[in-house]
């Protein structure tokens, strides 16, 4: 899943970037490198034994990781230390700022690292970091006229596809979309109206205007 949703921001990151919307991918960014739950009042344990990990069910944004304070509560801090890789050059992610690095996880380590003025930050203008691209910076190719009127269409089976995956790992959800994609599944219009539709609700995690589908 985790991999699927990679895939999809990078493609996602593509078509803004192609847009020139640079707004509305820090927009995004923020979005996911704001997901820390608030912490809830937790109940002080009685006892230690019967007390589960209280970062158990912490979310934390991208860059972060969920670490127990001196008080028990869950907090969100940078990531100490990101996985060992081994050496996937798919690994490695190309930035905005068109540097490499070894993995996704050091890239949102180092934009975590730097927002909080943290010594091991290695160049202050880190704190706006982004992915660009996933793999080593290199040169990209002109996108032709061509390619970019294929884009909406190959982006919405994209996210059909996704979603027929989802759908079969029961990890869509909610019923009235397993619905909507059975409906979109036999008719073309729809396979490329309902994904884009659902991907659309899914992002809009906090809307103040939410619609229902
Ligand atoms: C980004 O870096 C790559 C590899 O160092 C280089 O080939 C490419 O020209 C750079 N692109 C830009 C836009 O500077």
């Amino acid at each position: 899943m985790q991999s699927l949703f990679v895939a999809f921001l990078f493609l996602l990151s593509l078509t803004i970037v192609g847009a020139k919307k640079k707004n509305e991918l820090d927009d995004l960014e923020n979005l996911l490198e704001n997901i820390d739950q608030e912490s809830k009042d937790d109940k002080k344990p009685v006892n230690r034994e019967e007390v589960k990990n209280p970062c158990e069910d912490h979310a934390c944004g991208w860059g972060k990781e969920c670490v127990v304070d001196k008080k028990s509560n869950p907090t969100c801090e940078c990531i100490s230390k990101c996985p060992e890789l081994d050496g996937d050059p798919m690994d490695k992610v190309c930035s905005n700022s068109n540097e490499t690095f070894a993995s996704l996880c050091d890239l949102y380590r180092e934009r975590c690292l730097c927002k909080k003025g943290s010594k091991q930050c290695e160049k202050k203008a880190h704190a706006k970091v982004h992915l660009e691209y996933l793999g080593e910076c290199k040169q990209l190719q002109e996108c032709t006229d061509d390619l970019m009127a294929q884009f909406p269409e190959r982006m919405a089976d994209w996210l059909f596809q996704v979603m027929r995956e989802l759908k079969k790992r029961r990890e869509l959800h909610k019923l009235e979309w397993e619905e909507l994609l059975q409906e979109a599944e036999q008719d073309d219009e729809k396979k490329h109206v309902y994904p884009v539709i659902w991907k659309f609700c899914d992002l809009d995690t906090k809307p103040h205007d939410k619609v229902s589908p």
